[in-house]
Order: C-alpha cells, then sequence, then structure tokens
C-alpha cells in the first residue's frame, strides 16, 4: 500500500454501506466528497461528529459536497447505532456510513495506525475534488472531534482558488480578502482583480475576494 498524498487519485471501492452498496466514484459523481473515518460506532465522540455532519447537510449541499463516513463495524451495528445518533443528537442521519468489516477500504486509506490503535480506525478526512484527485488530508486521534466549521471552510477555500488566482491566508472566512497567487506579477495582478489589489511586499498582494 503506498502512501496518499496531494493530488492522488482517491482510490476507488466498493463497499457495504448504512445505504447499501457503495461505489465511491459512482457515488461522487460529479460532487466533491469527503470520506471521513471514526474509531467505532456506538461512542460519544462520533456520536456527536455524526450529528454533526447531518445538521450541516444544507451547508455541504450548497458546495455540492457529498460525506461519506466509515467505520470498521457492520451494517446492522451501524443502522442500530443511526437510531441512537438521530435520537441524542435530534437530527436524521442523511449520508451513508460505510461498513468496512474486512478493513478493505481503512487499509486503501491507511486509516488504521497500530500505535495508536492496533484495529480501529483514527479520525481521517480527505476531501475529493469532481475529478477524483485528493485535496486535503487530515488525521486526528479518537480523542479529539473533528472541527466541521473547519471543513466547511476548507472547501470554501479549495472551491475559490480552483477558480481565482488566489490563496486564502491564516484563519481565511468567506468574505475576507484573500492573498494574490505569487505566480502573478503585481501590475498583471491590478488588471485581473479589478476591486483592488494592495501591495504590502511584492510578494504579499491582498485583493477582496473576486467572486462576491
Ligand atoms: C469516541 O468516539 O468517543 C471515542 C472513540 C474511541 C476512543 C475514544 C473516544
Amino acid at each position: 500500500m503506498a502512501t496518499l498524498r496531494l493530488g492522488d487519485t482517491a482510490p476507488n471501492f466498493t463497499a457495504q454501506s448504512s445505504i447499501g452498496e457503495l461505489n465511491l466514484h459512482d457515488y461522487l459523481g460529479d460532487s466533491w466528497g469527503i470520506l471521513f473515518s471514526h474509531p467505532a460506532d456506538f461512542t460519544p465522540v462520533c456520536t456527536t461528529e455524526l450529528g454533526t455532519t447531518a445538521k450541516y447537510k444544507p451547508e455541504f449541499d450548497k458546495r455540492n459536497v457529498k460525506m461519506i463516513a466509515l467505520s470498521v463495524d457492520g451494517v446492522e451495528s451501524h443502522k442500530e447505532w443511526i437510531k441512537d445518533i438521530n435520537e441524542t443528537q435530534q437530527t436524521e442521519v442523511n449520508f451513508p456510513i460505510i461498513a468496512d468489516e474486512d478493513r478493505n477500504v481503512s487499509t486503501l486509506y491507511d486509516m488504521i495506525h497500530p500505535k495508536a490503535d492496533n484495529s480501529l480506525t483514527v479520525r481521517s478526512v480527505f476531501i475529493i475534488a469532481p475529478d477524483k484527485t485528493i485535496k486535503l488530508i487530515l488525521t486526528y486521534p479518537a480523542s479529539t472531534g473533528r472541527n466541521f466549521k473547519e471543513l466547511l471552510r476548507v472547501i470554501d477555500s479549495l472551491q475559490l482558488t480552483a477558480y481565482h488566482k488566489v490563496a486564502t491566508p491564516a484563519n481565511w472566512e468567506q468574505g475576507d480578502d484573500v492573498v494574490v497567487s505569487p505566480a502573478i506579477a503585481t501590475e498583471d495582478a491590478k488588471k485581473i482583480f479589478t476591486k483592488g489589489v494592495k501591495e504590502i511586499k511584492p510578494y504579499l498582494r491582498m485583493t477582496p475576494q473576486p467572486n462576491l
């Protein structure tokens, strides 16, 4: 198994899930995807994470993102646990949870880190673009629940920078100024970014977010 890196094609797979058999590339179609693993069903942090994911569905939908969760428990366990998530988090789980009992997907995506836990998956996140390339990889320990607002923020940055020659600075959020790509000369930037370019240093040029 080769280490997955940014820019690699997300390995395709067919697996059982809480909504039936799922082929990753077919399921994603032209959408962006977030494939995220959690250690086990019926665990507290995971319960809050999946409840939060369900509640954020309108935000993911707006950005054309499909969420796919995964753990190494089976389909029947997932279905029972979903009832608990719906009850305790006051939501309806509205995305598939892969049942990776044979560890096929976890192995493909290197989601088991034996020194953290020999058999359970860590909290991995893979953001996959519509062309199926991997755009972001995150790994959190079991004891730290993820920040789903951060995933939305990264998606906003990825979608903005895919279409405009800009990058997003530290703590950037929708509406904040962005950084002009270092590859563009300031004179050219002034023609491209009609809202204005502020040159703080020759390598540090800011412009209002161009797609608003
Ligand atoms: C949890 O999701 O709550 C959890 C899972 C494994 C270890 C620690 C916490």
